[in-house]
């Protein structure tokens, strides 16, 4: 089993470079059934979550070409078929489910496997078939299936009881090409639904407002290839910036800008960490007194959940007592424990962790319980005395490209190996 095991503890320094959006490249991958001419995606790094919806998207008769020295990602899906299921690799990735909007629009029917929790909450969909259902589909739940039929999707008012992120790119995806005006309201802000929007925009769409709380799509006829560079990753630009708060060092992050990353910005400012922007990057430096904080995670513009844990391990390290609230997933303590092994002191209370900083973690083997409590394995292991064995970095692989040589650059003692 694949391992990466990091030696603490070392000061970081140098650049890194923050790959295209992994929670962005996926909904475009997926957006790109909607038309049958060549589309090209720029910058995108060949995670394991990208390569399996590649994969799916071949199943269906897509012709995919990827250039790893260009990084270019060319689609073109003129010879796409209807396929009755997709069951393995729906399976293998709950993102896949994003294909169900667009299947549905091009070809009228879509069915699918149910797909499952994870380790971070049961992931419903009931938002994504409210949506489907509104837009003028039949649906169909049964025998771990959801089948949806529909001879042309008209457009309707929506409104989002929770502004779920894949609930809202779904819809839109549904929405562009059918009859009419459609008005998603209460819908998720995250920057990926505007990256997703400004790509469909670019392909014909008539997609208003993404971004905000209210999005409104007009239906149109048909949309054209285009050329796309998706947005940077916020969440592995924010784990970099905590990788120079826990280690006390200054880290150049390249490639991004505080737009999007202005939650996490403010966060880490509380707790003690400077930020000097500068043309194409942020230089963060994490080697001042630190404070503890409280954290609640929200949709954005609040805190972004996919950095609680990597907040939780900074805080660990940080004297006084924080609070850290998860208001998103139903489940997303699981790293709790393990980073209780290192060393720290964490005690769960519902929705609420209550973390007091301990001045010194230990390194042991620890599991990564899903991508980002993986990525804040390692930054534990950052600084912990001794070695620290991540395990299950399958999960770390899916989000995060050649996370160890990213750190590796940086200085810090880390490297992966079969164990
Ligand atoms: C997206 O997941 C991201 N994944 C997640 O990133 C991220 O944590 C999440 O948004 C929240 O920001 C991708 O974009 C591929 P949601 P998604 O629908 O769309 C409830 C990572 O680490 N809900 O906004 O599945 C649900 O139970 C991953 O990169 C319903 O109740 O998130 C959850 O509590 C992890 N009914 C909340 O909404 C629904 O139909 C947030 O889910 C759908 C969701």
């Amino acid at each position: 089993m694949e391992k990466i095991i990091v030696k603490g503890v070392k000061e970081l320094k140098g650049e890194v470079n923050i790959s295209s959006a992994k929670n962005a490249i996926l909904p475009i991958i997926a957006a790109t059934i909607l038309c049958d001419e060549k589309v090209i995606i720029k910058n995108t790094p060949m995670l394991e979550d990208v390569s399996v919806l590649i994969e799916l998207l071949r199943e269906l008769g897509a012709e995919i070409k990827y250039s790893n020295i260009t990084d270019e990602l060319i689609i073109d899906n003129s010879n796409l078929k209807l396929v009755d299921t997709i069951d393995s690799l729906v399976k293998k990735m709950r993102a896949s489910f994003l294909i169900m909007g667009p299947i549905l629009s091009r070809f009228g029917y879509c069915k699918l496997s149910l797909p499952g929790g994870c380790n971070i909450g049961s992931r419903p969909i009931d938002l994504h078939l409210k949506g489907f259902k509104l837009l003028g589909a039949d649906i169909n739940k049964q025998y771990g299936y959801v089948e949806t039929k529909a001879t042309k999707l008209k457009g309707n008012r929506i409104y989002l009881d929770f502004p779920s992120v894949g609930a809202t790119e779904n819809i839109i995806m549904a929405s562009v090409l059918a009859k009419g005006e459609t008005i998603i309201e209460n819908a998720a802000e995250e920057p990926e639904i505007y990256d997703l929007a400004n790509f469909l925009n670019k392909m014909g769409a008539k997609i208003y407002g993404a971004g905000r709380g209210k999005i409104t799509i007009i239906g149109v006829d048909k949309l054209k290839g285009t050329t796309h560079t998706p947005i940077y990753d916020r969440i592995e630009a924010g784990t970099f910036m905590v990788a120079a708060a826990i280690s006390k060092s200054v880290i150049d992050i390249k490639g991004i800008d505080d737009d999007n990353l202005r939650p996490i910005i403010e966060k880490l400012k509380e707790c003690g960490v400077k930020f000097i922007n500068y043309e194409d990057g942020i230089i963060v430096d994490g080697r001042g007194n630190k404070y503890p904080i409280d954290i609640k995670t929200l949709p954005h513009p609040g805190f972004p959940t996919d950095m609680q844990p990597q907040m939780m391990a900074l805080l660990s390290t940080i004297e006084g007592g924080s609070v850290i609230t998860e208001t998103v997933f139903e489940n997303r303590f699981m790293h709790v424990a393990e980073l209780t092994r290192m060393g720290a002191d964490i005690k769960i209370d519902g929705k609420t962790a209550l973390v007091n900083g301990v001045s010194k973690l230990t390194g042991c083997e620890v599991k990564s319980t899903d991508l980002r409590a993986g990525a804040a394995m390692i930054l534990a292991g950052l600084v912990a005395e001794g070695e620290t064995v991540v395990g299950d970095v399958y999960h770390i692989d899916r989000g995060y490209l050649n996370i160890e040589e990213k750190f590796k650059k940086l200085g810090a003692n880390i490297y992966r190996e079969d164990r």
